[in-house]
């Protein structure tokens, strides 16, 4: 108690307020990761801080612009407006300005703006690279957890029917000539070679489901459990090996704080792949040079015999994605996103009932499939889109299997940035990239399909559309191969950093590996798994 009275004293000398509640578990990021994490914590009896730095995106958790139509629904929440998220009001407010691709400040993290691509991973995305205890066979029973919160749905629509499937009826035609097979992605996770399916989405009740509406209302519940907004953390406070506290600016006050743990207590950092380097960085954890960085960019990071060398940004992780763009002559468009928005749409009257395409996410189909280079395989994701009338736009991702890999860093002004591209910096990917777009190519132009490449109208200019997945993984990879040591591992398989006695990362940071779909499900699955890991450990 002296102690920390001295401690505060010294602490406001600093003009840092230190506050006398102190916490078991201080969780770091409200995202996906943070709010499940938080939660189980929650329900194991602990007292649970989590501490987001955006803003709520629902009613529920202080949103205000809510639709003219509907007063307790945001655009967000919307299924049937999520293709329009990029062009709404809100994607400015709540992405990121500081890291070095997208991702959201907002609580709800990625899932709150996302597309809502819910692909439950196929057992081999955890039985080919990750360590032991964390095999498909390991993480059943924190997918069945998962899924029975939060199970995504392939059928959305209340009254059971499909709505606007001219872009299903041309390319599942297309396919079936092709001798790919039908498929439920839900039902069949493990099915990625050369098969369709009517697309599997993050919506329960005919809203945009994820952990903000499957977790947190619970939490919130508990006397123990406490939720932060706009309260950005800027590091965790250290004494040696040991994490007291964190140190967060309270963005509505503009005010500098110091949140205390309880004498047993941990940090668990779920601030997403891009941003949890950064804390890293910021608390003494990394390699030399990025530490020297967030030193200059005015961190109180702790003196050099504390820091802890660790591969932390090296091996970052995405999947590339390539736009192949496609008029079909097939008789369909994009929904009508302004009429959605002022409430002249006449899909309206049936959304009041649960039904219609405004329960559907963007996307009308997605396929998988995958190929083979020197031996190894690579897998491929295509999500299919209305953009336009009778031309759809396949985002088409290289997936589980890709071999590049990238280094994440930060600069002066605190921003993540990437110092090395993750993208097709192998031989072998551009050479598999290659061969999986050329029979696309091949297919579409078939005369017999009377399709024609749009924008990007052959295969080095597809190759040449490159973007980023958003899927960014492998910031701080988990794995036994201590990276203090030389190793490429910056958690281990409890998700504990090597080095600190009771500090934990949850987040996409921790995947050593790129699952065969769309993330969040594999990123929800691994929070599962890593709450009871450390709730055991
Ligand atoms: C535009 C977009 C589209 C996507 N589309 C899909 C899709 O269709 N399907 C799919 O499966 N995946 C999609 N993804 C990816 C998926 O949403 C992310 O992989 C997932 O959200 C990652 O979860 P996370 O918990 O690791 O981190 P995040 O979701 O990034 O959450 C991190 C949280 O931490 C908070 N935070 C960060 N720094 C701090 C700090 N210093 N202090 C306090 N809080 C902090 C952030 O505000 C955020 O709430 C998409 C992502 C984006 C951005
Ligand atoms: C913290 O505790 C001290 C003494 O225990 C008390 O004087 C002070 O008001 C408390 N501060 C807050 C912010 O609760
Ligand atoms: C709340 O947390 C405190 C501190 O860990 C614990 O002693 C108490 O039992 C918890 N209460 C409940 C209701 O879980
Ligand atoms: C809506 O919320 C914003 C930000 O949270 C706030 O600035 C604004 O005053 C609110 N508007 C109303 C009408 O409550
Ligand atoms: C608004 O939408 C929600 C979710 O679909 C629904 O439960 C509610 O009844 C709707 N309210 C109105 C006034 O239509
Ligand atoms: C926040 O406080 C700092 C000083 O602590 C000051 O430099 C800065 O201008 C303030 N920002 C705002 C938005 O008030
Ligand atoms: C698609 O093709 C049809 C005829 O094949 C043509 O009339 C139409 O203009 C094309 N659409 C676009 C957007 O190019
Ligand atoms: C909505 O449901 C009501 C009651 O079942 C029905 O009368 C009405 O026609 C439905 N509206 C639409 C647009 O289907
Ligand atoms: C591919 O398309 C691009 C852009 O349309 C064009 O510049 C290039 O010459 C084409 N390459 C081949 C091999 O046809
Ligand atoms: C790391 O490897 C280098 C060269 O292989 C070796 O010189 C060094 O001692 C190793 N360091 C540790 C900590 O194992």
């Amino acid at each position: 108690m002296r102690f920390l009275r001295a401690l505060g004293v010294s602490l406001s000398v600093l003009g840092v307020r230190a506050l006398n509640s102190t916490y078991d578990y201080i969780v770091v990021g409200g995202g996906p990761s943070g709010i499940i994490t938080a939660s189980r914590f929650a329900e194991a009896g602990k007292k649970v801080l989590l501490l987001e730095r955006g803003v709520g995106p629902t009613v529920a958790t202080g949103a205000n612009d809510t639709l003219g139509w509907n007063h307790t629904l945001t655009a967000i929440d919307l299924p049937g407006l999520s293709a329009d998220v990029g062009n709404l009001d809100a994607w400015n407010e709540y992405i990121c300005s500081d890291v070095a691709g997208t991702a959201a400040c907002v609580l709800g993290g990625g899932v709150t703006v996302n597309y809502m691509v819910f692909v439950y991973p196929q057992d081999r995305d955890f039985d080919d690279k990750w360590p032991r205890g964390w095999k498909a066979a390991d993480v059943k029973g924190a997918s069945e957890r998962l899924y029975a919160r939060n199970a995504g749905s392939i059928q959305p629509s209340a009254d059971g029917k499909r709505y606007d499937q001219g872009l299903y009826k041309v390319l599942s035609g297309f396919f079936g000539k092709l001798g790919w097979k039908s498929v439920d992605m839900i039902a069949a996770p493990n099915e990625k070679h050369n098969v369709f399916s009517y697309p599997a989405w993050n919506i329960k009740d005919q809203v945009r489901a994820g952990p903000v509406r499957t977790y947190l209302p619970e939490a919130k519940e508990r006397k123990n459990f406490s939720l932060r907004l706009r309260a950005k953390v800027n590091r965790v406070v250290r004494e040696g090996s040991r994490v007291t506290g964190v140190e967060i600016v309270d963005e509505l006050r503009n005010r500098t704080e110091i949140v205390r743990l309880s004498a047993s207590g941990r940090v668990v950092l779920a601030a997403g792949a891009l941003s949890t380097p950064r804390l890293l960085f910021n608390s003494g954890i990394g390699p030399d040079a990025q530490i020297e960085t967030a030193k200059k960019s005015g961190v109180a990071v702790p003196p050099r015999e504390e820091w802890i060398s660790l591969p932390v940004g090296v091996g970052v992780k995405d999947h590339p994605i390539f736009s192949i763009n496609v008029n079909t002559t097939g008789s369909y468009a994009p929904l009508d996103y302004d009429s959605i928005l002022d409430g002249s749409d006449s899909d309206i009257e049936l959304y009041r009932n649960g039904s219609g395409p405004l329960t559907m996410g963007k996307h009308r189909m997605i396929f998988f499939t995958s190929n083979s280079v020197n031996g190894h395989t690579r897998f491929y994701q295509g999500s299919c889109a209305p953009a336009g009338q009778g031309v759809v736009s396949i985002t088409a991702y290289m997936t589980h299997g890709l071999s590049s890999s990238g280094v994440l860093g930060l600069d002066e002004k605190g921003n993540t940035v990437f110092e090395k591209s993750p993208y097709l910096q192998t031989a072998d990917d551009v050479t598999a990239a290659t061969m999986f777009i050329d029979e696309m190519v091949d297919a579409i132009t078939d005369p017999s399909t009377g399709f024609e490449l749009q924008t990007y109208t052959n295969t080095s200019a597809i190759l040449g559309s490159l973007t980023a997945g958003i899927h960014y993984t492998s910031t701080a990879k988990m794995g036994t191969d201590d990276g203090r040591y030389n190793g490429t591992s910056v958690v281990d398989t409890n998700t504990k950093v090597y080095g600190m006695d009771n500090l934990y990362v949850v987040d996409g940071s921790i995947h050593p590996d790129l699952p065969t779909g769309n993330i969040q499900a594999t990123i929800m699955v691994v929070a599962e798994a890593a709450a009871a890991k450390i709730l055991a450990h």
